[in-house]
């Protein structure tokens, strides 16, 4: 049974969604995560109900279902304490989030990390910097933000979360998608896989000013230093790498498979920035966890977050798929969510 500090509350988890970054965790975290001691717990997503809060924590009650976002196994934290995969785990208050009545726990597990790194990508001021849902607009037009990806978690928390601050939102998926991802709010969607996308961006935009991109997917970097660069956009925000690591991920022996891997990696992000630097646009890596620690983490997870559930400007998409019970099917998801989604969000009850 974790303890919590002053600022957390415990929570019994009763559902747990799973993220690219768990099997990447499980499979590379020699390389990519080496601060972190085994054994350790992963996992980012949680909802479930506290049963006891710290003597500092305000907007969270015992008896109280919530989720919120697991930091366990950043450099710093407790990973066997703080992670997910867990009957109880510890939340920071700043990092969670009553759950209203009209969702359940499998639907509110598919928020917190996607939602974080949106967050990250779209408010932080190293990132694109935009005003929040709720900051007053100024005069005029608010601008276009593109989001490549618009399918994936984090996308579909984005395009959400920029509608809800006022911009007008063109993105990308699959035409499977594309009626999802205009339901949650853009404007425009066009399949990021058409030779031709970087075009119908473009063309969608119609020469409104573009306020930034969020990249989101393998490729998508250099598409969207395309889209900024032939519509003045200055600023892009980065989460993923230039290759995925869902091949290494899978093998027993990290050595000698990862050194193309991790070279294509290194060189491909060098030659990004300098191509986004020569054009002109700043461009930065996001790290999804990166607001535990601002401003905006607290005001997103206490004010923006239960607001936008309230209004519904946030509705929980993708849309969970409960893939079984108990902490004995997390494996079985994680090696469903590396073999690839589509617009879904794979949760375990627990
Ligand atoms: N830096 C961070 O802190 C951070 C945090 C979270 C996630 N990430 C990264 O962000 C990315 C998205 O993560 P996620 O959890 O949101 O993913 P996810 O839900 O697993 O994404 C699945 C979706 O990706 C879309 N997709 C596949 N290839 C694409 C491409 N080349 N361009 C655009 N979309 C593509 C697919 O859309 P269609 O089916 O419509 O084709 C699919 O629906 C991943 O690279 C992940 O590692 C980074």
């Amino acid at each position: 049974m974790p303890t919590h500090a002053t600022d957390e509350v415990l929570v019994r988890v009763r559902a747990v969604a799973v993220n690219p970054v768990d099997w990447v965790i499980q499979g590379t975290s020699r390389i990519t995560y080496r601060w972190l001691r085994t054994p350790a717990v992963l996992g980012s997503d949680v909802a479930g109900e506290v049963v006891a809060v710290g003597a500092a924590v305000k907007r969270l009650r015992v008896g109280q279902h919530v989720f919120g976002l697991a930091t366990g196994t950043d450099r710093g934290r407790d990973a066997l304490r703080e992670g997910a995969f867990q009957q109880y785990t510890t939340l920071l208050e700043r990092l969670a989030a009553p759950t209203p009545d009209t969702l359940a726990d499998e639907e509110a597990a598919v928020f917190p990390l996607a939602l974080s790194t949106a967050a990250c990508a779209l408010f932080q001021p190293g990132q694109l910097g935009l005003r929040m849902p709720g900051d007053p607009a100024p005069p005029g037009p608010a601008g276009v933000v593109v989001v490549w990806g618009g399918s994936t978690s984090v996308g579909m928390n984005a395009v959400q979360l920029a509608c809800a601050a006022g911009y007008d939102v063109v993105t990308t998926a699959s035409a499977k998608n594309a009626h999802t991802v205009l339901g949650l709010g853009a404007s425009a969607v066009v399949d990021h896989r058409s030779p031709s996308a970087v075009d119908e961006l473009v063309a969608a935009i119609a020469g409104r000013p573009v306020v930034g991109a969020v990249a989101l997917g393998a490729g998508s970097t250099d598409a969207s230093i395309d889209v900024l660069s032939r519509t003045g956009g200055t600023r892009l925000a980065m989460a993923s790498t230039p290759v995925s690591l869902d091949t290494l991920a899978g093998r027993r022996r990290l050595f000698p498979a990862m050194i193309p891997v991790f070279t294509r990696i290194g060189l491909g992000t060098l030659r990004s920035t300098l191509r986004a630097r020569r054009r002109g646009i700043r461009a930065a890596f996001v790290w999804g966890s990166s607001l535990r620690d601002d401003d905006m983490g607290a005001r997103l997870w206490g004010e923006v977050v239960p607001r936008a559930l309230a209004e519904g400007a946030l509705r929980a998409a993708p849309a969970p798929v409960v893939v079984g019970e108990g902490l004995g099917a997390i494996q079985g998801a994680l090696d469903r969510q590396r073999a690839g989604v589509s617009a879904q969000k794979l949760v375990v009850r627990l």
